[in-house]
């Protein structure tokens, strides 16, 4: 049985720590979050114990993995340390709000050979990971064009959106990491443009909540990537990835595969409400993978260098987004 301490019990870490439950080879031993009554709860659903402070996960023994799913601006400080305990990881995405930080901490992992992990939970979709064997078995031939739609049905609250990084680092870092799992291969160049037109309070933050990306892959490929954080029907999350000898879609997933057929007109049920009712399978997927690694199998997983790859393309974005103009991309390798 894999022990897990569980770092963050909001949104996203309500759902690893009911996947952590619910897996037959792991166990919820522990959990920390600043916000102590909300510790209480999740320990005591699950019958694990709260920690007073990331220390006391960092000295136990009974402790053989971490995952971390407290607000972005924690990653780095909690990897650190779990990397320094040598406990294998599991992170949310982004690793960090600040690059700098971000590759400091890629490169205290860079040589420890331990397990990490980043929370790119898309790449365990199974209609994501259909277009990925299309491309990768060569059905379309080469890439020529790729297109990504990434539509949240509403923004989130703007307390989020102020530790989140913005929009490029926080919801878009899952489609840069898709074009480069997908095609396997990293853009050279991006030209980001975005507005305000959801919510002024976004805006206000310093946030954008309507962009739209170009990328630029090594053989030439254009890649578009659209973004909002507000539909009036739902989730709308789509991919469509254009080859020399074909075409290969993930499409719109309505809730059910219904259609009632009458008079002139076709009615068919709508997407799923929101960003997580469309993906909650892939998180537990994804916890299986991860338990897999640890297991010792070969597997493909999302690394803390795929997480360095997307996030080198993010701040990329956001130098385009305010220079108005195509930026080159310069990737970074810890030594
Ligand atoms: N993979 C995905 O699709 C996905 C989806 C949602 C969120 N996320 C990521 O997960 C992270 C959390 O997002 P969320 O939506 O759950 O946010 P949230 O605000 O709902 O929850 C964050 C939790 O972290 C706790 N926290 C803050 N500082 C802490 C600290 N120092 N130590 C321990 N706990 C601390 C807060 O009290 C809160 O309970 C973010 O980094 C976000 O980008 C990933």
């Amino acid at each position: 049985m894999i022990r897990f301490a569980l770092f963050g019990v909001g949104l996203i870490g309500s759902v690893h720590a009911n996947n952590i439950a619910t897996h037959p080879g792991t166990t919820l031993q522990y959990v920390y979050d600043v916000n102590a009554e909300a510790a209480q709860r999740a320990a005591a659903r699950y019958g694990a114990r709260v920690a007073l402070s990331p220390d006391e996960i960092w000295a136990t023994y009974d402790v053989d993995a971490v995952l971390i799913a407290s607000s972005t601006n924690t990653h780095a400080d909690l990897l650190s340390g779990a990397i320094k305990a040598r406990k294998p990881v599991y992170c949310e995405k982004p690793i960090d709000l600040n690059i700098e930080r971000v590759k400091t901490v890629v490169q205290e992992a860079y040589h420890s050979n331990l397990p990490i992990m980043i929370g790119f939970s898309r790449r365990f979709d199974e209609n994501h990971l259909g277009v990925r064997e299309a491309i990768q078995n060569g059905a379309i031939g080469n890439i020529e064009m790729m297109h990504l739609v990434s539509r949240a049905q509403e923004p989130p609250p703007i307390s989020y959106v102020k530790v989140s990084g913005g929009q490029f680092r926080d919801q878009t870092i899952h489609f840069f990491d898709l074009v480069c799992w997908l095609a396997d291969a990293a853009p050279v160049e991006v030209y980001a443009a975005g507005a305000v037109l959801v919510d002024p309070a976004i805006g206000e933050a310093g946030d954008i909540d309507t962009s739209m990306l170009i990328l630029r892959m090594p053989n030439g490929a254009l890649c578009h990537i659209d973004n909002s954080r507000r539909t009036t029907y739902g989730y709308d999350e789509r991919i469509e990835a254009f080859g020399s000898a074909g075409m290969v879609q993930s499409n719109l997933k309505p809730t059910r595969e219904v259609a009632l057929y009458k008079g002139t007109k076709t009615i068919s049920d709508g997407l799923h409400a929101s960003w997580f009712e469309r993906l909650q399978p892939s998180f537990a997927v994804a916890l299986a993978t991860f338990v897999q690694v640890l297991e010792g199998n070969n597997v493909p997983y999302p690394s803390l260098m795929d997480g360095l790859r997307a996030q080198i393309i993010a701040e990329a974005a956001i130098e385009s987004l305010h220079a108005h103009q195509p930026v080159k991309i310069t990737y970074w390798q810890p030594e």
